[in-house]
């Protein structure tokens, strides 16, 4: 099996081309709104947005000034966040691929960035994904003092996707030698509209 179809076991292009797309919200997640109003997010800060699907956080972080790469295996993903920011004269990067590829077609940004952001990408890869992706998370995609914003799933039923991101699961994944976590006082959880209300804990991450 080739590295790409391993990654598209689960067939997210024709679930963008059906519409069948439960996992979207109706507009931006309430943790990235609080984030930009807190400066987490902030104009001339770098973010790149990992399977980003049709999610309004492309536009919204291009329209406060970030400077944005969405990346997403799917064409039709892709063309709909190109639509949006050329309708809305904003710019931003692309890659449309296999963010997750480890061998010489590795996806990487030109200069380490300034903050991922996470929305239903974590849950929604292979959990034998993971370390692959915690790995281009840690050593190099993030700058140093870079920050991961984190939607974990949380999950108790098996299999997926949304594969469930038990915090405990989390903190093996991304461990203390890389990562500084925040105080779990700070951890909010905001319950999905759809996929039967299940909560996601919003957590920043920060790269040491
Ligand atoms: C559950 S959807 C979330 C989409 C979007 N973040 C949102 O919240 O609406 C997961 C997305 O990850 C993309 N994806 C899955 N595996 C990927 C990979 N290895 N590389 C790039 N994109 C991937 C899918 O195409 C899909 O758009």
């Amino acid at each position: 099996m080739s590295q790409t179809e391993d990654r598209s076991a689960f067939d997210w292009e024709a679930r963008f081309q059906n519409d069948d797309t439960p996992w979207e919200r109706p507009g931006l997640h309430p943790a990235a709104e609080a984030w930009l109003a807190r400066g987490v997010l902030a104009r001339g800060q770098s973010v790149v947005i990992p399977g980003c699907g049709r999610c309004a956080e492309v536009a919204a972080f291009a329209r406060a000034g970030l400077k944005v790469t969405a990346a997403d295996l799917s064409d039709t993903a892709i063309a709909w966040q190109k639509a949006k920011i050329r309708d809305e004269q904003l710019s931003c990067e692309y890659f449309e691929g296999d963010i997750l590829r480890s061998d010489d077609q590795r996806w990487c940004p030109d200069v380490p960035v300034d903050r991922v952001y996470d929305q239903t990408f974590l849950c929604a890869i292979h959990p034998r994904l993971r370390e692959q992706y915690a790995y281009a998370l840690a050593n190099l995609w993030l700058k140093s003092g870079g920050q991961l914003l984190a939607l974990f799933m949380q999950k108790d039923e098996r299999g997926g996707p949304p594969f469930g991101c038990s915090l405990d699961a989390m903190r093996d994944l991304f461990s203390d030698t890389d990562w500084i976590w925040p105080d779990p006082n700070e951890f909010q959880a905001w319950p999905h509209p759809n996929l039967n209300g299940k909560p996601e804990l919003a957590a920043v991450l920060t790269r040491r």
